[in-house]
C-alpha cells in the first residue's frame, strides 16, 4: 500500500493527515505549532505515522500547507491553504460550493468548483477579530477552556451585544460586562454572534453558492456552528475531521503525485 500526506502548519496548530490510495484518512495528528515551526511539522507528521503504525518510507509524497508550509522541510511541494481547504472540503462533502475556514488567526471564505478548484476567496487579513484567537481571549477572560466555549454559550437566554471589533479589547469588554452583572453564557453567546456576523461579511463578499462547509479548528466549537447556522439560516457541513480539512486537501494533492508517478510513461505519437 502506498500513502500520501498533508501537513498543515497553521499559525496556532499543526495538523498532519495520511491517506491511502483509496483517498481514505488512515492517520491524523494534531500539535500546537509553537515557536519552533519546523519541529512542529516534523513532530506532527511523525506522530501521525507512529500512532497508526505506518512506515514513513511508505509515504510517497508529502505536501506542506498553511502559513508555515515552507517549514515542512521533509515535504515535496507546498500548496496554499486556500487550495487545500477547498480540495479537502469538496472531497468530504461533494456538494460544497462555499467554504468558511476559521482558524487561530485568519478566517477565510472560499468559493470552489465541484472539482475543488478555487473560484474566489476573501480573508480577514491583519485582524484576528473573527477568529479562534478572539474566542480564546474571551475564554481566558471568563476562565473557561476552549472545550467549554460552545456548550456554555449554547445555554444563553439573553445574549449581550459585543461591540468591540478588536481581539486586544475583547478581554476588556468581556470583563466590563461581567462587572455589570451579565451572565457568562450571555456574554459568550454575544461573542459567538459577533464572530458569526464578521464571517458572514466575508461570505457575502465571495458570494454563497452550493453547500457551505465549515473548516478549521473553530468548527469544533458547537456554539460557533450554531451561530453561523443562525445567521446563514441553513445547516452547514461539519465533520469530526473539519479541523483536518487543510491537511486532508494537502494529502489529496500529494496523492495525485503518487498516482502519477506509477502511471506507465505514454509513448509520444
Ligand atoms: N476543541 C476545541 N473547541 C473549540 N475551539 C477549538 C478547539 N480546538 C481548537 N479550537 C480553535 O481552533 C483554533 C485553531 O484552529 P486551526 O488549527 O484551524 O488554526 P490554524 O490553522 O493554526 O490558524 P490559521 O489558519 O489562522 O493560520 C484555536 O485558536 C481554537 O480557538
Ligand atoms: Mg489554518
Amino acid at each position: 500500500m502506498r500513502y500520501a500526506a498533508g501537513v498543515d502548519v497553521g499559525s496556532t496548530q499543526t495538523k498532519a493527515v495520511v491517506i491511502d490510495e483509496d483517498r481514505r484518512i488512515v492517520a491524523r495528528a494534531l500539535t500546537d505549532t509553537g515557536a519552533n515551526v519546523m519541529q512542529a511539522a516534523q513532530k506532527c507528521f511523525d506522530a501521525a505515522c507512529d500512532e497508526s503504525g505506518i512506515d514513513k518510507n511508505a509515504v510517497g509524497y508529502v505536501v506542506g500547507t498553511g502559513y508555515g508550509r515552507y517549514k515542512v522541510t521533509f515535504g515535496d511541494r507546498q500548496v496554499t491553504e486556500i487550495s487545500c481547504h477547498g480540495r479537502g472540503a469538496v472531497h468530504m462533502f461533494p456538494g460544497t460550493g462555499t467554504v468558511i475556514d476559521m482558524g487561530g488567526q485568519d478566517s477565510k471564505a472560499i468559493r470552489v468548483k465541484n472539482d475543488g478548484e478555487i473560484i474566489d476567496f476573501c480573508m480577514n487579513d491583519k485582524c484576528a477579530a473573527g477568529t479562534g484567537r478572539f474566542l480564546g481571549a474571551a475564554a481566558m477572560a471568563l476562565g473557561l477552556s476552549l472545550d467549554d466555549l460552545g456548550p456554555v454559550s449554547l445555554t444563553s437566554t439573553k445574549p449581550v451585544k459585543i461591540s468591540t471589533t478588536c481581539t486586544v479589547f475583547a478581554e476588556a469588554e468581556v470583563l466590563s460586562w461581567l462587572g455589570k452583572g451579565k451572565a457568562v453564557e450571555d456574554i459568550l453567546w454575544g461573542v459567538h454572534k459577533s464572530i458569526a456576523s464578521r464571517s458572514y461579511g466575508l461570505l457575502r463578499r465571495t458570494g454563497i453558492i452550493g453547500e457551505i462547509t465549515f473548516t478549521g479548528g473553530v468548527a469544533k466549537n458547537p456554539g460557533m456552528v450554531k451561530a453561523m447556522e443562525e445567521i446563514l439560516d441553513r445547516p452547514l457541513n461539519v465533520s469530526d475531521d473539519s479541523h483536518f480539512m487543510g491537511a486532508l486537501g494537502g494529502a489529496l494533492f500529494a496523492m495525485d503525485h503518487v498516482v502519477a508517478a506509477v502511471q506507465p510513461a505514454r509513448k509520444e505519437a
